[in-house]
């Protein structure tokens, strides 16, 4: 892909499943790495061991996304360690199942807020001052979610935390498009992870969800890399304010009964 060799991209929650799938596809393109984690630490150690085994330049950094307050110096110490980045891959996420009524004091309302809103947020605008600073344009892609354009019971702190962050792309596309800043979002729809695959992997689920999908499979985190080494590449450069969506058609088709 266009323009991504030697890249230096912080990615956020790449100590499994998608951010993992993103690291790979970004190490195979020759970018340098920033792979930030929370308390996966085995994981992102894999991940380290695969980018490495890929010939890419990759260093760990942990922080925990609830702690808002800590997030500013978690970013100078990314920004440090390649003296500079060229992207930001928001990609750490919660993904909250629950109601209102069950989640009375709106802890997991606010724990999904803060770390799938709040600091994707707060580390964009880190990024985007930094980026202006240096007199440099940047990248950034945010992992939204198709709930962030249609969602369902049980997923109220995750839809709200996804249809907020696609209108903050919207948003900082448009306030930093003038600084050669891109900002861009990928929705993906199904995507078994370590987290999901036992359940989503049993058979009769398998069904249920796959024939909901024109492509009639569930999609792969590397697949997922490959959105997202697109929007980090000059190859969708004249691309910003954008939610790509990957689900194998999932949220074209209404919820219309089959004909
Ligand atoms: N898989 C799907 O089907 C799907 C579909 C649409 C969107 N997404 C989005 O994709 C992103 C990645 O999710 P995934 O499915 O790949 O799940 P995952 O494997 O569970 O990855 C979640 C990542 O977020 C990090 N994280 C969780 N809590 C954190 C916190 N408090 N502070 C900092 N980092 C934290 C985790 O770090 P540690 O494990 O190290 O703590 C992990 O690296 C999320 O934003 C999710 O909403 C996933």
């Amino acid at each position: 892909m266009q323009g991504l060799k030697t890249k230096r991209i912080l990615i956020t929650g790449a100590s499994s499943g998608i951010g993992a799938g993103m690291a790979r596809v970004l190490a195979r393109e020759g970018c340098r790495l920033v792979l930030h984690y929370n308390r996966n630490e085995a994981g992102v150690y894999q991940t380290l061991k695969q980018v490495q085994e890929l010939g890419a330049e990759a260093q760990i950094l942990k922080a925990d996304f609830r702690q808002l307050n800590q997030l500013s110096l978690f970013f100078n110490q990314a920004w440090q360690i390649f003296d500079g980045l060229d992207g930001l891959v928001n990609n750490a996420g919660i993904v909250t199942k629950s109601t209102a009524l069950k989640d009375a004091d709106g802890s997991q309302f606010d724990d999904t807020l803060a770390v799938n809103l709040q600091a994707p947020y707060r580390l964009s605008a880190a990024f985007a001052q930094a980026c202006i600073d240096s007199e440099q344009g940047g990248a950034i892609v945010n992992n939204s979610s198709i709930h962030g354009q249609a969602s369902c019971e049980w997923f109220s702190a995750y839809a709200a935390s996804k249809m907020g962050l696609d209108a903050i792309t919207k948003v900082h596309a448009v306030e930093w498009g003038q600084y050669g800043i891109r900002v861009n979002g990928l929705a993906p729809g199904v995507v078994p992870v370590e987290r999901t695959e036992h359940i989503l992997n049993e058979p009769a689920m398998q069904q249920k969800w796959c024939e909901r999908m024109p492509l009639g499979r569930y999609g792969k985190t590397d697949e997922m890399g490959e959105a997202t080494a697109y929007l980090l590449s000059d190859a969708s450069g004249w691309m910003t304010g954008s939610i790509l969506t990957v689900d194998g058609g999932l949220i074209a088709r209404g919820n219309y009964p089959q004909r």
